[in-house]
């Protein structure tokens, strides 16, 4: 797709008059259009959307041949398969003959292809062109130059990733860089192993809010004590509004008399058989831009999908995933996956109230960050670049 003209984005300069007059503790957040601006929001589709690494689709909702998800993708729809290799293979979601969507279906499972349902034009679960109508008397007609236009994927802690840029980003560089970041080490998540695990739940949160307010509200526990009472009974130090993702490397401990992590701090599920002692009884907590949020708990991961569809819209694809020998138990993982369920409709609910606001003329200057959200600065920064850089 087409860049966007910088000289008609529109970015809104920063309020240098508002920056100086703020005291030392208080940093200036982004301003009320960066959630609402129509044209930012296509900005970051196809500066930031379709040029990262993009947390897709579980590997394991794509067990057999033939099945396929579709997935927005910025503004390209892309259709992910696994062919008869047992691989999985994305694609833009277009016909490469006149360009009708191929699947309109989110998800679904062909025999051995995809048939456009326009004219008819047939291509592999490769994407290969297979076949078309009266194909046979169009000998110039090359097949091998006209199958489905191939999207990079790469398959990291049971998920594909899927990225749209001409030149794909090094994925150590950014998606495993952001959790490095995070944990200081790149050990430290795959003692959890979560290739192996299976999804116990899903839930999908349909949130009226821009996805930077999901995120910023992400990266701060300054709210953990107001909205969050389940979780700061789990983790006390939450409570002081730091912890979260403020210290590298650090997990919030749990309670002295918490059993595991749930919604009345009762037993959990067996403990992960890879999670190491130091970090047992703690919950770690890591943003990987631009859409994925990881929970690591002893007994349990928690990984949140975003997908965002306008500037105040975003859906979220949750998934809890547990040891396959609990999944397969049937035993009730009601208050296991009730903590962060309800964790998830705090947040979510104060993404909401933020958002009524952004275009009030009272945050057309922003808001302001406190000590314990400094750290959320770097991510406006990383936004405001990436929405600059030419
Ligand atoms: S547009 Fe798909 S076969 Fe014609
Ligand atoms: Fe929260």
């Amino acid at each position: 797709m087409t860049d966007i003209d910088l000289t008609t984005a529109g970015l809104p300069a920063s309020d240098e008059s508002a920056r100086r007059e703020l005291p030392e503790s208080l940093m200036a957040t982004l301003s009320g259009q960066y959630y609402t601006d129509q044209t930012i929001f296509a900005l970051e589709q196809s500066r930031i959307f379709e040029q990262e690494w993009f947390c897709a689709v579980r590997s394991a909702d794509l067990a057999n041949p033939g099945q396929f998800r579709t997935v927005q993708v910025g503004r390209e729809s892309v259709l992910i398969a696994r062919d008869r290799r047992g691989s999985l293979n994305a694609f833009l979601n277009i016909c490469r003959h006149r360009g009708a969507r191929l699947c309109v279906e989110e998800t679904g499972e062909v025999r051995r292809s995809f048939q456009c349902p326009y004219h008819a034009w047939t291509y592999g679960l490769d994407g290969k062109l297979v076949a078309a109508p009266n194909l046979n008397g169009m000998p110039d007609v090359d097949r091998s130059e006209f199958g489905l236009h191939k999207v990079a994927l790469r398959e990291w802690l049971g998920y594909a990733w899927v990225c749209l840029a001409d030149e794909p980003p090094s994925f150590e560089d950014t998606v495993i860089a952001d959790v490095i970041a995070r944990l200081g080490d790149g050990e430290s998540i795959e003692a959890y192993q979560i290739d192996t695990l299976e999804l116990g739940r899903r839930i999908n949160y349909d949130v009226r809010a821009n996805w930077k307010q999901i995120i910023e509200n992400f990266m701060e526990c300054y709210h953990c004590a107001t909205i969050h009472p389940e979780l700061t009974e789990v983790l006390p130090e939450f409570e002081d509004g730091f912890a979260a993702q403020y210290y590298v490397g650090h997990g919030a401990e749990f309670g002295e008399d918490v059993g595991g992590f749930t919604v009345d701090g009762s037993a959990g599920l067996p403990k992960l058989p890879g999670v190491r002692e130091d970090q047992d009884r703690r919950y770690y907590a890591i943003t990987v831009r631009p859409q994925v949020f990881i929970n690591l708990v002893p007994d349990h991961v928690i990984l949140h999908r975003m997908f965002p569809v306008a500037p105040d819209r975003t859906l979220i694809e949750c998934d809890w995933l547990y040891l396959p020998e609990v999944v397969e138990s049937g035993v009730d993982l009601t208050k296991s996956v009730e903590l962060f369920h309800r964790v998830n409709q705090q947040d979510f609910d104060a993404c909401e109230r933020c958002q009524l606001a952004m275009d009030s003329r009272g945050y057309a200057s922003g808001g302001v960050f406190v000590p314990s959200e400094h750290h959320i600065g770097e991510f406006h920064e990383w936004v405001s670049g990436r929405l600059t850089e030419q």
